[in-house]
């Protein structure tokens, strides 16, 4: 089924650079940019300030099946609001948050409700969506899909550079043995390894392999 608008998915492992390049190829093309990583990130937000424990599936399940999530846009992306809370960076990137957040990503529940949320956005307009399984799950059919990939050395600096205690290695390894939208290179798309080139170059390199 084809989607009212175009929707350029971008996936890869954790810190490969998706967020970067994803953000300046939306504001490149005028497309609206969508994290959806924010939106994990934010179930496990409010799993945490519940006091939950984020390996108890059950307690997890029964906390999150009420919890009002909404993306509205600001500046050309979208934001994620917990029960019309706005969360911020901090929120978002805390420690805590990403220890937790593979775990509550790999329940099917956690994962219907928010793949949901993710393809109700392409009414806003054309987008580009970044994560783990947007161009194998969430819109398959779309035929502008990227893998943006890097090597674990380079992705651990780069996120050590960024100041944040996060174990990446054990993040890929429960997001890509998980049942359920494990992250895969998804079928049809361009793999761009920017282990060694700059963000522009790698944004031009995204650009050049759309069929827009
Ligand atoms: O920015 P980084 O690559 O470190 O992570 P993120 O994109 O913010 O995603 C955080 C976590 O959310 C990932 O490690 C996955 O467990 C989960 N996630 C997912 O399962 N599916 C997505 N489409 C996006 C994120
Ligand atoms: O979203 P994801 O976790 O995949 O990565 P990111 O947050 O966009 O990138 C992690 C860090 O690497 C950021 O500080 C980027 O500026 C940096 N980066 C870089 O220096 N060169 C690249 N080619 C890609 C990303």
């Amino acid at each position: 089924m084809s989607t009212p608008h175009p929707v350029i998915t971008i996936d890869g492992p954790a810190a490969s650079g998706k967020s970067s390049i994803a953000r300046l190829v939306a504001q490149r093309l005028g497309f609206t940019y969508v994290n959806t990583g924010n939106m994990y990130r934010a179930v496990t937000w409010a799993v945490l300030q519940a006091g939950v424990d984020p390996q108890d599936a059950e307690a997890v399940r029964s906390a999150t099946s009420s919890i009002l999530i909404e993306s509205p846009v600001v500046e050309g992306q979208t934001q994620v609001c917990i029960a019309g809370h706005s969360l911020t960076d901090a929120d978002l990137n805390s420690d805590p948050v990403n220890r937790a957040v593979s775990f509550i990503a790999r329940l099917n529940e956690v994962r219907e409700r928010l793949v949901a949320e993710q393809r109700v956005l392409v009414l806003l307009g054309p987008l580009v969506m970044e994560g783990r399984d947007i161009g194998s799950v969430v819109f398959p059919q779309s035929p502008h899909k990227i893998y943006i990939d890097a090597s674990e050395e380079v992705r651990a600096s780069r996120r050590g550079a960024q100041g944040h205690a996060d174990q990446i290695a054990e993040r890929d390894r429960l997001d890509k043995q998980r049942k359920n939208s494990p992250l895969i290179v998804p079928a049809g798309a361009t793999v761009i390894d920017n282990s060694y080139i700059t963000l522009d170059q790698a944004v031009e390199q995204v650009i050049a392999a759309l069929k827009l």
